[in-house]
Formats: structure tokens, C-alpha cells, sequence
């Protein structure tokens, strides 16, 4: 059998060991290679592996690096379907074949002796030579495999061959829903390895949260030992434990202490970090505390290299998580770069270390055929098990070993979980697709709806075994486009249960592949199969910027909360482990948006999940609506944020906005030149609609219910999809038919009636129009005709103004986004931004750039001339410079082209967003269900300067 089709774990490499670096000699040979691609291995040239091969002629390519993000073939982006015929554990003859050369020489004085030649990853298959030798063939793509090149290696003119294939037995492995792409994609690196050195060692520190001690010991060769200066730990022996007080490590307290190992022959800088996981009383703890998982699942991307994930991305995650109140990660769908996993032992993150596995591509085939039940795979599932553990078994921060994804079930995974038990028993099993918890340690489940995670709570199960576990949701509120919806119920259920330890959003990035212009997805490389923007669906867009999903999912999971209480202001702590000592609590107080006085508010040092109640700070008397914001920032650096960085707030409504004496109206309306004339407004006379204001040509405003579909008003994992209901039902294209225009009196009454072609029902809508000092107030009465079906996209108005007033101003919620169910990140305040800033710019173009609870809003021209917006007493708005139906069609970013006017929508309301591109839909209360409606707007035309 050909390699190629060996369902095994591959040949020829040395037995798994921890990733670690030591000050034995090492020589990267990351960098500049000699490559060429073929259509297929039998169009491959023969006689690559020969020292005197001539590459010549051939193209350079960085290593390390996956080959169709520069040049050679193309990305192709599938979710659960393989892209080629399923018929394990064959694979296409036309399969790219990757031929990789690299001539090295030695730095001088590398010694004599072994040496090791290691691949941290290469996807799928490697063929290797050295100086014309073979030395084995890798499968396993985000695992490693080292080599013993020892008596091969000569000082100068070393010939380093690597013939990679995208396709081999292993891809029916590697079935995880990203792009497939090719190459050698992890560090490739040249160790020597003296006589007597460290192999591979095996740290073992454990907490005693009851006394206070760690213990630790090291499982190594017998003469290694340990030094831990700061501990005062001199050559401490392997083998045996040692037990003494230390400072405990988590991920909110990532305390390290260095230390060195060494034998005669070599020195391996370690560090350690004291910790014990446990699960007892049916929850998962670590040094006696049960975690509440805030947690993302984190692919490693990078827009323009894919998989290829350098050092600064992988810190820039760890940053950007950690600054959004993030304590965990699942390292969806394989073991990450070994170095991210340093950084969330430095920085202090709880690590679920998943295993290289995925057969979803059997789930639509009923799992007939899924290797996870077939003998002839059992030794590659072992395999990529063991290397997972192996490699990451030193690192603290992982705290739960995870068999794969979504492979359905079978002897093979209980075999892996049987090894893995076996060989550490210090860590809990994950494992999603084990629904009766058969062999692993917690339950899990991915895109629970918040009723399934309440009857789990309740422990409303039939299945014992489940009853006892903690539980967490691997996968929940699906980050695609606009969204998440609902996290806030979700934390609201995991409070509330004990057993229930919080979950991992899917999903932290974006994969979108940088384009001209734009970000591409699954389709955008001519892939005769593929998942499109399925692809899409994290919490930061490709180039790492934040989404407003991130926003709220921060506020959502903020370790301090700060609410108004009946007594003053309660302050909580939702920290796992610290008290909230190291955070310096300050106040601002801030009359209908501005700050007129501040404050540092004294708060004794509140412990974990303990809160306490301050009095209000005394506060100066204010004219308008005021809000006091009370945040709590940390009160020195640390080294994920700087002194100051903001993880919690909270606001207190201090007082409302006067009541303004009422007017008197400044009406009639009369008639001159063909138009209707009120007050500061000027109406069409056949149709009664807005036609200019203060002299400004002006469209609309009238009645308004579509919005351009979000990915999840068009999911379909929560039964009907909304946007289907709503296009059945023609509310994009809803005609208004004008009933009645009375100009005859102090007010301008428009009576009519707006319903999609071909359906019986509608929804009147009446417009008083009415004119009071330079303003124009419009009462809006909307009520529903005949049996409506479904809900609503939004209720409000949609209007044009010039395109010169580009600029927004508002008071209400802000800075960001915010819809019905995503709206914890909004807080009450005044901003502004261009139009252009108002816009998300989501990779797959959708409704977006909603600002909610806004009680007034101006959009002026440069020179001050514009338009306000006053609500009674709130409204939501949009400004965008192209239509939502432009919107609805952009499949692109750059497919929206800025018009002459700038588009607004005014809302009474918004339906929900919901996740249902993966998960539960829109809540019932978030639900827009059409009913009789009041509300009104006041209109004033803002003269420029
Ligand atoms: C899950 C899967 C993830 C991803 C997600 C949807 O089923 O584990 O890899 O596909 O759905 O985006």
C-alpha cells in the first residue's frame, strides 16, 4: 500500500516528547526553500531526494508556509463535506504534491553525535530525506514529528527533502471546518542532542489549596535534577517529590517560578506553575475552586498566511482575549503552535488542549465507514493522542486534554481516553461527540439552546452518569456576521447552576484570506464544493480588529459588575480566585453626555463571588439627563494591559431630562408653489411625505420594516429561518398606498396603508405631523391589518438626507452597535463618528451599525448644517451611504459603493439577533412580533455655521 493510503500514524520518527528548548546547540531552518508543485505524486519529479538534484529551476518558498497562500494552487474552504470522494482510506491521484529542498551547512562547531530534525507541522503527509537518505514519512499535520539525523549530517552541503501531499489517509482525519491548504506550516528545526542530555521530562507540580504547599517532581532520566533559585530548590533529584509553600498558579494569578533542569550534559530552562484539577461535587475545579469558563475556541489564522501563525499573532491573540475578559481557550481543532501555549502559561489562560481529529464529513453519510470505529485507524488515533499529550504535558495552563471534534463515536476515541487517563491522570477528558459521557470526564455539548442548558442545570436527565459531571458548553453563540444574540441569558443560566462552568464561543477569528480589497471565503477560489461564509464567524474580523460580538461577549463575562442597588451602588466580584484589590474604582458623572464631575470611589477590597454595597458619591446638581459611570480598572500594569485598562463598568441613571413646557403648535399648513408647507418642513402634497427641511431637499421618512439579513436571520439551525418567513412574506418590497393627506388644519395628517404585493395583510400607518417653534414632531400610529405571519426584520421609518451630512452626533447608547439581544456593551453616553465609522464592516455584508436608545441624533455637513433628531424619549438609528437593499445584495465589502445621500432608518424597534446560523434563533422576548404601535420623533433642521 502506498504510503499515501496508510491509514497509520506514518514511519520512521522518534517516540513523542515534550516540546521544550535547551542549550544544546539548534539550528532553524525556517526560511527560504527551493519548491515546486505538482498536479499529482505520478507528475512529480523522480530523484528529488538525490544530493545532486538540480532545483534551479525550481521557486522559492518561505518555510514555513502552507503553498496555495503564495501562488501555487488555490485554498479551498469546505465545513463538514471532504472535498474529494469518500472511500478511506483512499485518496485522489490528482494530489498536489509539494516538493520542498533545502541546502544547509552547520554553524561551526555543532557537535558530533545525535541529533534531532524536527517538524512542529506539515499538512497532510511528508515524505523525508536527508543527504539522500529516507527517514520517514509524517501524517498527523498539527502534530509533531522528529527525526534522529545524527549520522547523516555533515558540516557544509546538507540536502534537506520534503515531498508534501495535501491529500493522504490522514485527511479523512483532518476533516475540521477551515481551509484545506498545504505545506509545511510549523517551524522546522535542527537539534543536537548530546550523550547523557534531557530527552524529555515531565513536570509534575501539583497545589494543595488546604496547607498551601505544591509538590513537585520531575519524571525524567535519574540523573537530572531541579533548581529553583527563588524556592531555594538546588539540585533537587528526579524522581522525587518535594513538597514546599508557593504561590499557587492560575489564569487569573499566572505566578511561574523559573528553574532550571540539568543533567552533565545539558541545561533545560522550565518553568513551573503550581496547580491541581479536580472534579469533585459534580464541578470542575482547580486548587478547590470551581472555574466559571469565560472561554473562545481559537483556530490559528492570519489572513495572508493561513495556518502560519508567527509569534507576534500568536501573543496579539493572547493580548486581545485576555483584554476582553477572557480566561479560556479551546484550541479548536488540534494543538496550537507550541508557543501560544507558553503564552497563556505567561499571561494565564485556562487551556482545553484538543487533539488533531475530525471525521465530520461521515456525519451526513450516517457515520457509515467513520474511522472512529474502524480498527484500521486505531493506531493513528492513538498516536495523534499521545504526541498531543507528550508535547503539551509541561504546560499549566492546559488543564483539560480534549480527544478531537465531532468524529461521532466509537472504540478508537475510548481507546484514546483509556491511554490518556493512563498517562495523566492529573487532567480531565473532554470529548463532545461522547454524548452518554461514556469515557470522558465532563459533559459537553456544542450549541445548546438556553432551554437544554437550563434542564441540564436542573439536572433534568435520565442519564446518571451525565447528572454527575460538570458541564460546559464547548461551542455557543456562534460569532457569525452580526451577533451573537443571547449571551446574556446564557451567563445568566450558568450562574445560576452550579455545575454549569460556562463555555467557549465559537468562535475567536474570522478566517477570512486577505483579497483585493476584501477578505475572501469558501467560494472565492472557484471551489466546485464549499461551505461559503461559513467561514466567517468570529469575534474578530481576519485582521484581528474587534467585532461588536466581542464587545459584548467582554461586557457579558466581566469579572467585577457595578449595578445601581436600592442602597447605592453594589460592586460583585465574579473572579474565580482574586479579590478585586488590584482595581482602582472611579466615577464620572456626565449631564446628557458631558462630564461635569469626577471621582475615585472607595471600595474595600471585595472577595471572589462576594459583593458589597457602596453609597453613592455626593454629586453637583445637573440641568439634563445625567448618568453616572462607575468603572473599575486595573490600578497597575500587568502584562497583558497597561494601568487603567477597563475590565468592568456599570451606570446609574442620576436624573431624567426636564420636562420641557409644552408649546404652542405653530401650525396651519398651507399650500404654496405645489407644496405643502409646515413649519420648517415641506411636504409633497399628493403623498404627504417629508420633501425638505430648513430648505434641504429630503426623503421621506416613512414607514420601514426590512433590514438586510444577518448570517443568522438566514440560519437554518432553529427551524424556519426568519429571513426566509420574512421574504415569503415580500417585506422587502412592501408598497405604500396613500389613503388620505389632511393639510386642512394645525396639523398635517397622512393616513395609508403599506403591505407586500400578493398578501391580503399590513400595516396602516398614520403620520401627524405637527409644527412647534423650528421643530417638526411626527406621532406615528402603526397598526397591523389582517392575519400578520411571523415577525418583523424592524418597525420605524427610513429616510434620505444629503450627503453632505456625513457627520453623527448622538446621545444615547453607544459607541458601538447594539440589537435587542447584544446590547450589554451600549452604554448611555454622547458620540460621535462619521457615517463612515457608523458602518461594521462584517467580511459577508449584513444589517449592521444599529445605535440603540438614543435620544437624539444630529448629522451635519462640515460647514454645521444638518438635521436633529430628538426621540420621545428613545430610538435606534442607522446611517448608511447605500440603501439596505444595496446591503442585502454585497457579497463583498468593497461591492458597496457610497451614493449621493446618506440613508437613514429610525426604530421604534429591532428584532433580535439571535445565533441561528449555528444554534438556538431569536428568545421569545427579543422576538419582533408585529402589534399596535405609538411613537414619535421630532424633527429640526440645524442651521450651518
Ligand atoms: C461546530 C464545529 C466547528 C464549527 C461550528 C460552526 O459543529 O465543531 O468546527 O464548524 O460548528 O461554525
Amino acid at each position: 500500500m502506498s504510503y499515501l493510503e496508510d491509514p497509520g500514524p506514518g514511519r520512521g520518527s522518534l517516540p513523542p516528547r515534550a516540546a521544550f528548548t535547551s542549550d544544546a546547540p539548534s539550528l532553524s531552518l525556517n526560511g527560504t526553500w527551493r519548491f515546486r508543485l505538482s498536479p499529482s505524486l505520478a507528475a512529480a519529479p523522480s530523484g528529488i531526494e538525490a544530493e545532486g538534484f538540480d532545483d534551479s529551476a525550481w521557486d522559492e518558498l518561505p518555510v514555513p508556509s502552507l503553498w496555495q497562500l503564495h501562488g501555487h494552487g488555490r485554498p479551498a474552504y469546505t465545513n463538514v463535506p471532504y472535498p474529494f470522494p469518500v472511500d478511506p482510506p483512499h485518496v485522489p491521484s490528482d494530489n498536489p504534491t509539494g516538493d520542498h529542498r533545502l541546502r544547509f551547512d552547520l554553524p561551526a562547531g555543532w557537535p558530533a553525535g545525535s541529533a534531532v530534525l524536527r517538524f512542529d507541522g506539515i499538512d497532510s503527509c511528508g515524505r523525508i530525506w536527508l543527504n539522500g537518505t529516507e527517514l520517514g514519512v509524517t501524517q498527523g499535520s498539527r502534530l509533531p514529528s522528529e527525526f534522529e539525523v545524527g549520522p547523516l549530517l555533515r558540516p557544509a552541503g546538507n540536502v534537506l527533502v520534503v515531498r508534501v501531499h495535501q491529500w493522504s489517509a490522514g485527511s479523512y482525519l483532518e476533516d475540521q471546518d477551515m481551509w484545506w491548504a498545504s505545506g509545511i506550516f510549523r517551524a522546522v528545526t535542527l537539534l543536537a542532542r548530546p550523550d547523557g542530555g534531557i530527552g524529555d521530562y515531565w513536570i509534575r507540580a501539583d497545589y494543595d489549596h488546604t496547607t498551601g504547599l505544591g509538590t513537585v517532581r520531575v519524571e525524567t532520566r535519574p540523573d537530572v535534577v531541579l533548581d529553583i533559585p527563588e524556592l531555594g530548590v538546588t539540585a533537587h533529584p528526579a524522581g522525587e517529590a518535594l513538597e514546599l509553600p508557593v504561590e499557587p498558579w492560575s489564569a487569573e494569578t499566572p505566578r511561574l517560578y523559573e528553574g532550571t533542569l540539568s543533567t552533565a550534559a545539558e541545561r533545560v530552562p522550565v518553568r513551573i506553575g503550581f496547580r491541581t484539577v479536580t472534579i469533585e461535587d459534580g464541578q470542575l475545579k482547580v486548587n478547590g475552586r470551581p472555574l466559571m469558563l469565560r472561554g473562545v475556541n481559537r483556530h490559528e489564522h492570519d489572513p495572508r498566511t493561513g495556518r502560519v501563525v508567527s509569534p507576534e499573532t500568536a501573543l496579539a491573540d493572547v493580548l486581545l482575549v485576555k483584554r476582553h475578559n477572557v480566561n479560556a481557550v479551546r484550541t479548536s481543532h488540534y494543538p496550537p503552535d507550541p508557543a501560544f501555549l507558553e503564552l497563556c502559561d505567561t499571561y494565564g489562560l485556562w487551556v482545553i488542549d484538543e487533539c488533531d481529529l475530525e471525521t465530520h464529513g461521515f456525519e451526513p453519510l450516517g457515520w457509515a465507514g467513520n474511522p472512529s470505529d474502524e480498527l484500521i485507524w486505531a493506531e493513528a488515533y492513538l498516536d495523534r493522542m499521545r504526541r498531543t499529550v507528550e508535547r503539551d504535558k509541561n504546560r499549566p495552563s492546559v488543564i483539560l486534554w480534549s480527544l478531537g471534534n465531532e468524529s461521532h463515536t466509537g472504540e478508537n476515541l475510548a481507546r484514546m481516553a483509556e491511554w490518556v487517563r493512563h498517562r495523566d491522570p492529573t487532567r480531565p477528558i473532554h470529548y463532545e461527540g461522547d454524548h452518554d459521557c461514556a469515557y470522558v470526564d465532563v459533559h459537553s455539548r456544542m450549541y445548546a439552546t438556553h432551554e437544554e442548558v437550563e434542564r441540564i442545570g436542573r439536572k433534568d436527565d435520565d442519564n446518571a452518569r451525565r447528572r454527575e459531571l460538570p458541564f460546559l458548553q464547548c461551542e455557543y453563540g456562534h460569532a457569525m456576521g452580526n451577533g451573537p444574540g443571547g449571551l446574556l441569558e446564557y451567563r445568566e443560566l450558568f450562574e445560576r447552576y452550579p455545575n454549569c462552568q460556562g463555555g467557549f464561543v465559537w468562535e475567536w477569528i474570522d478566517h477570512g484570506l486577505a483579497a483585493d480589497g476584501h477578505f475572501a471565503y469558501g467560494g472565492d477560489f472557484g471551489e466546485p464544493i464549499h461551505d461559503g461564509n461559513f467561514v466567517i464567524d468570529g469575534l474578530v474580523f481576519p485582521d484581528r480588529t474587534p467585532s461588536p460580538g466581542l464587545a459584548e461577549f467582554a461586557k457579558v463575562i466581566e469579572p467585577v459588575r457595578i449595578e445601581a442597588d436600592a442602597s447605592g451602588i453594589r460592586v460583585s466580584n465574579h473572579y474565580d480566585f482574586v479579590d478585586t484589590g488590584h482595581l482602582t474604582f472611579t466615577w464620572v458623572l456626565e449631564d446628557e453626555g458631558i462630564a461635569v464631575a469626577e471621582g475615585v470611589l472607595e471600595v474595600p477590597p471585595v472577595l471572589s463571588g462576594q459583593s458589597t454595597v457602596v453609597s453613592r458619591p455626593s454629586l453637583p446638581a445637573t440641568s439634563g439627563e445625567s448618568w453616572l459611570t462607575v468603572s473599575a480598572a486595573l490600578t497597575s500594569s500587568t502584562a497583558w494591559a497597561p494601568a487603567g485598562h477597563v475590565v468592568g463598568w456599570g451606570q446609574l441613571a442620576v436624573s431624567e431630562a426636564p420636562v420641557a413646557a409644552p408649546l404652542p403648535p405653530r401650525g396651519p399648513v398651507f399650500r404654496t408653489g405645489g407644496r405643502l408647507v409646515l413649519g420648517a418642513g415641506e411636504f409633497d402634497p399628493a403623498t404627504g411625505t417629508l420633501s425638505a427641511l430648513g430648505g434641504h431637499v429630503v426623503t421621506g421618512p416613512r414607514l420601514d420594516v426590512w433590514r438586510a439579513t444577518t448570517d443568522n436571520d438566514r440560519g437554518t439551525f432553529a427551524g424556519r429561518p426568519d429571513a426566509d418567513q420574512w421574504r415569503e412574506a415580500g417585506l422587502h418590497r412592501m408598497q405604500h398606498r396613500v389613503i388620505a393627506v389632511d393639510a386642512d388644519g394645525e396639523e398635517l395628517v397622512v393616513r395609508t396603508r403599506v403591505a407586500p404585493p400578493a398578501q391580503p395583510f399590513g400595516l396602516f400607518a398614520d403620520y401627524t405631523w405637527t409644527a412647534f417653534d423650528d421643530r417638526l414632531r411626527l406621532r406615528v400610529e402603526v397598526t397591523p391589518d389582517g392575519e400578520f405571519p411571523g415577525t418583523l426584520p424592524r418597525l420605524g421609518l427610513a429616510m434620505a438626507i444629503p450627503g453632505a451630512w456625513g457627520s453623527a452626533e448622538w446621545f444615547g447608547g453607544g459607541p458601538g452597535e447594539a440589537y435587542p439581544d447584544s446590547r450589554q456593551a451600549a452604554r448611555i453616553g454622547r458620540f460621535s463618528s462619521s457615517v463612515e465609522g457608523l458602518q461594521t464592516p462584517y467580511v459577508f455584508p449584513q444589517e449592521n451599525g444599529n445605535r440603540t436608545a438614543v435620544r437624539w441624533a444630529a448629522l451635519t455637513a462640515p460647514d454645521g448644517a444638518g438635521l436633529r433628531i430628538d426621540g420621545d424619549p428613545v430610538f435606534d438609528f442607522t446611517a448608511r451611504r447605500w440603501t439596505a437593499a444595496a446591503l442585502e445584495e454585497a457579497r463583498h465589502t468593497d461591492d458597496l459603493v457610497p451614493g449621493e445621500l446618506v440613508h437613514l432608518t429610525l426604530d421604534v424597534a429591532q428584532h433580535g439577533l439571535g445565533t441561528a446560523s449555528c444554534g438556538p434563533g431569536v428568545l421569545p422576548r427579543y422576538r419582533l412580533v408585529p402589534q399596535k404601535t405609538e411613537f414619535t420623533l421630532w424633527f429640526r433642521p440645524v442651521p450651518g455655521r
